[in-house]
């Protein structure tokens, strides 16, 4: 018979877990396994609030395995070193993303893109190499192979910081990868959410003319006034929608639900690239027409790899970006969820776990 998750390997963890479809969260005692050489044990401090951590307790992918302990935006402190483990000292401060390990040899992984790896371990509900499940950062320590590790900036907040470590590289990877960061050319970013009000960040620095496209007129003058966009367009209206067709160069699409595509792709000018980062469960509706007539560009993204994560990092810590946060307690987790359901988060909750995880 399989192992409880508490006496499946010697080190003790607590966190908070979600056991079914309703996604509600609670307090769940598992274990980590014991470090390897190549592992770091890792004290959470903190741990943002990615809507794919929403995805996944609710399961709307539909491949959830229960208990699920979310939470790929990880601040931590480095508290034990495997023998091989050379770059990191016991009380540095580290970060871990969206994925935990892949197989380190295959092409992706040989040109710096685990991300693209077909054996891809992600941070939390996925199978690790040893053949026992791995639960993220809600918790509060962490095992983690040195490699999927990144150095985090000191002149990063722990909180405000976290969420680049999802967020953050989510947007940095496809601008480049896209060719979207030529100065003065016009991005439009959908949806202002965690992911989408950290492309507008990066997006300035890159020094592109960027107009937010958002369901939530409210969240205009926010918008302009502290998070730097050039200008607001509510894509619920048609006819400022008509007033902007074909005057974006690019568009990065974060939104959480299926939406319609086709008003966006209008947006674009001739030559245009739309990236789309959101994964709603429902697939969305590719009009080939707005493609072929303008010779316009849909593509996707996920995360990126290591070394573009620590590369992302120190830009974001060059150029001052950090995430606009609501910082949380653990036991607050179920309302912060109820709230990123409706989009009513200014613009991503961060659990405050060292403070508030108390068995
Ligand atoms: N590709 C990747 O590597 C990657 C990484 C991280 C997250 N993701 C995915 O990206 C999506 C966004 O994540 P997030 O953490 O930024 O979520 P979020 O904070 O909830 O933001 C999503 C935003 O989308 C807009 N939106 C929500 N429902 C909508 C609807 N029905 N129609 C139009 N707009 C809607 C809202 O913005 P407005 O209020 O401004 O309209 C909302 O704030 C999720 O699906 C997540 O799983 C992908
Ligand atoms: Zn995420
Ligand atoms: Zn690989």
């Amino acid at each position: 018979m399989a192992k409880a998750p508490e006496d499946e390997h010697p080190q003790k963890t607590f966190g908070w877990a979600a056991r079914d479809s309703s996604g509600n969260l609670s307090p769940f005692h598992f274990s980590r396994r014991e470090n390897g050489d190549d592992d770091v044990a890792i004290k959470i401090l903190y741990c943002g609030v990615c809507h794919t951590d929403l995805h996944a307790v609710k399961n709307e992918w539909g491949v959830t395995r229960y208990p699920v302990v979310p939470g790929h935006e990880i601040v931590g402190i480095v508290t034990k070193l495997g023998n091989n483990v050379k770059k990191f000292n016991v009380g540095d401060r580290v970060g871990v993303g969206v994925m935990v390990g892949s197989c380190r040899s295959c092409e992706y992984c040989n040109q710096d893109m685990e991300n693209y790896c077909p054996k891809l371990i992600f941070t939390y509900d996925s199978i690790y190499h040893d053949g026992t499940k791995n639960y993220g950062g809600y918790s509060d320590m962490i095992v983690v192979d040195q490699f999927f590790v990144v150095r985090f900036p000191d002149s990063l907040p722990s909180d405000a910081g976290a969420p680049l470590l999802c967020a953050g590289i989510t947007v940095y990877s496809p601008m480049k990868y896209y060719g979207m960061t030529e100065p003065g050319k016009h991005l439009g970013v959908v949806g202002l959410g965690g992911v989408g009000h950290v492309a507008v960040k990066i997006g300035k620095a890159f020094g592109l003319k960027i107009t937010v496209i958002s369901t939530s007129p409210s969240k205009e003058a926010e918008a302009i006034g502290k998070l730097g966009a050039d200008s607001f367009l509510v894509s619920t209206d048609p006819a400022k929608m008509k007033a902007s067709f074909g005057t974006m160069d690019y568009i990065i699409d974060t939104v959480s639900a299926f939406h319609a595509i086709a008003p966006l792709l209008t947006l674009l000018k001739p030559n245009g690239k739309l990236v789309t980062l959101g994964l709603p469960a429902k697939p969305l509706e590719l009009h080939s027409h707005l493609l072929v007539l303008g010779r316009k560009l849909v593509g996707g993204s996920d995360i990126g790899g290591m070394k573009e994560t620590q590369e992302m990092l120190d830009f974001c810590a060059k150029h001052n970006i950090t995430a606009d946060v609501e910082v949380i307690k653990m036991d607050e987790i179920n309302t912060a969820m109820d709230r990123l359901a409706k989009s009513d988060v200014r613009y991503r909750f961060v659990i405050d776990v060292a403070n508030s995880l108390s068995k």
